[in-house]
């Protein structure tokens, strides 16, 4: 019975495919410690260093953290909606000047409840080829017909909603905002402009945006002053919040109806109460303070010659990327290989995040190697 585990197993080593769960000792700042070793963390989405700051978690507990438990004990429909959830929903609300917000356990949850359940049978989603797992895993549980448009290709687009829209009730069109994997943006003004020629609900994950992009750190529609035109907008709290959870923002209708139909925040044990407070005191008192070095952080990144801060560094063979990534741990640099099903076949990645810490001295050697 066991055998076909070891066949998966023998031939995801084979192909250096296998994943393992490495042991970190620490993470101090920009800096990560495995084996003894320090180096220089550049495989977190800790963009804004506000995870694992011990100034800030000692002022947070100190401040407001010891009022709140470490448990909900319930879903959110059940008892586990105390006052904090609501007040973390209606900052966020009114961050972006939506009519209303869901907060989810994470940007995992939300995706996959949100694209499973907002399109049915009958119904159509429309989504870029490189969006997210979980996106992908949503529209798959889901009973609307999918299709996937080649990368950020708005005239691929187009042409599937000329030739697909009318044979549909509902359509919906669903990408991020920035890349998770490649660091490049979605051309947002055109998919504002097609959803409203054909009659489409818009849903943009902003996951790696929230937090780092725009005046108020809400991401690339704030910057695009295109907020009142996304119909549904995903953020999560785990990345440049350094919290843990994500929210859906936008219209009251939609939010109405996932309360009442995503399954994957229906049937779930709410976040932990500690974890809300955090998200919102850092929301509330260190993200206004970031703008400065959220831009300087982008600055290098665009340097770096990506469109954020998030460079990938394409290798295309699994066994030559996880090569260059232990020279680049030789050499005191931390970095992922990320390997298909994560990104296409022959795309093999290391994808260097930077965090706000970072300075362009610490990656001259990385680019000399890389190079
Ligand atoms: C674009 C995008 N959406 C959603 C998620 C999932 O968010 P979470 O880690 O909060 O589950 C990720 C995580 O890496 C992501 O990259």
């Amino acid at each position: 019975m066991f055998e076909v585990y070891e066949d998966c197993i023998n031939e995801l080593e084979k192909h250096a495919h296998f994943r393992f769960i490495r042991d970190i000792e620490k993470k101090d700042g920009k800096f990560i410690y495995i084996k003894g070793e320090k180096l220089l963390n550049l495989s977190s989405n800790n963009y804004l260093n506000l995870a694992d700051n011990k100034e800030l978690t000692d002022k947070f507990y100190a401040q407001v953290g010891y009022k709140y438990s470490l448990g909900s004990a319930s879903a959110r429909l059940l008892t586990g909606t105390l006052p904090v959830y609501k007040e973390l929903e209606n900052l966020i609300t009114d961050l972006y000047k939506s009519e209303d917000t869901l907060l989810f356990n994470s940007g995992y949850h939300a995706n996959v409840g949100i694209n499973s359940s907002i399109a049915g049978r009958g119904d159509v989603i429309f989504s870029d080829k490189l969006n997210h797992a979980s996106i992908i895993d949503g529209m798959r549980l889901g009973d609307a017909k999918f299709f996937r448009y080649p990368h950020n290709d708005m005239t691929a687009l187009e042409k599937l909603l000329t030739r697909e829209r009318n044979n549909f009730k509902n359509s919906v069109i669903v990408s991020e905002s920035v890349f998770s994997m490649d660091g490049d943006i979605a051309d947002l003004k055109k998919l504002v402009e097609l959803k409203n020629k054909y009659n489409c609900i818009l849903i943009l994950d902003e996951a790696h945006a929230f937090g780092v992009f725009g005046k108020n750190g809400l991401g690339v529609c704030e910057e695009l002053d295109i907020l009142s035109e996304v119909d549904l907008l995903v953020g999560t709290f785990g990345k440049a919040i350094g919290s843990t959870g994500a929210f859906v923002t936008g219209r009251k209708i939609l939010i109405d109806y996932l309360i009442n139909k995503a399954r994957s925040f229906i049937f779930s044990t709410a976040l932990p109460p500690v974890n809300v407070a955090f998200s919102k005191w850092i929301i509330e008192n260190e993200l206004p303070k970031t703008f400065e070095k959220r831009m300087k952080m982008l600055e290098l990144g665009r340097k770096l010659k990506s469109q954020s801060h998030i460079i990938p560094v394409i290798v295309g063979d699994n066994e030559k990327t996880v090569e260059l990534c232990n020279i680049l741990y030789q050499n005191g640099y931390f970095t992922l290989p990320i390997r298909p099903p994560t990104v296409p076949v022959g795309t093999s990645r290391i994808r260097l995040s930077l965090t706000a810490d970072i300075e362009e001295k610490d990656l001259e050697k990385l680019c000399s190697i890389i190079g």
